[in-house]
């Protein structure tokens, strides 16, 4: 399943046809086994994530996270200008915290949690932190970002 996504990404970053509405209908067109994906990354420590790297290729990087129980990231944007993502969350739930940031202040806006099937997108100059929203169960999410995720800063 997972080869057959890196081949589309690679056919479209190749033709310069990346786009945020077809990425998003590519990880909602199959049901993934979270069984199998499992076995793709390390598993999590309570309170920390794994981030696995599945795919790198110069217009796109395809990664899947394991979500420790109560883990989270720290506030981050995604570097490169321009860069584009999109999350299925594959099993358990997700939360989504939204910043924005002006004079070196970050501003908070707000919070959803995204549950296991729904895609969550977003477009360049995110600012944001994820978290498991499971506080006592293993989240996963498989995220595409493109063009690339280069230079992230932290808050
Ligand atoms: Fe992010």
């Amino acid at each position: 399943m997972i080869s057959k996504w890196i081949e589309h990404l690679d056919e479209w970053a190749e033709s310069g046809d990346l786009a945020l509405v077809k990425v998003k209908a590519l990880l909602q067109s199959d049901t993934l086994n979270p069984t199998k994906l499992r076995e793709l990354a390390d598993e999590p420590q309570k309170g920390q994530y794994v981030r696995q790297v599945l795919h790198h290729h110069d217009g796109y990087e395809l990664v899947l996270l394991r979500w420790g129980a109560g883990s989270e990231t720290l506030t981050h944007d995604h570097g490169c200008a321009g860069t584009r993502g999109a999350v299925l969350i594959v099993d358990g739930m997700v939360g989504n915290r939204v910043f924005s940031e002006k004079d070196g202040k970050l501003t908070f806006h707000r919070s959803f949690d995204v549950p296991a099937g729904d895609v969550l997108t977003f477009g360049p100059g995110l600012i944001h932190q994820m978290v498991n929203a499971q506080p006592d169960k293993e989240s996963m999410s498989i995220h595409v970002y493109f063009p690339c995720l280069e230079q992230v800063t932290y808050f």
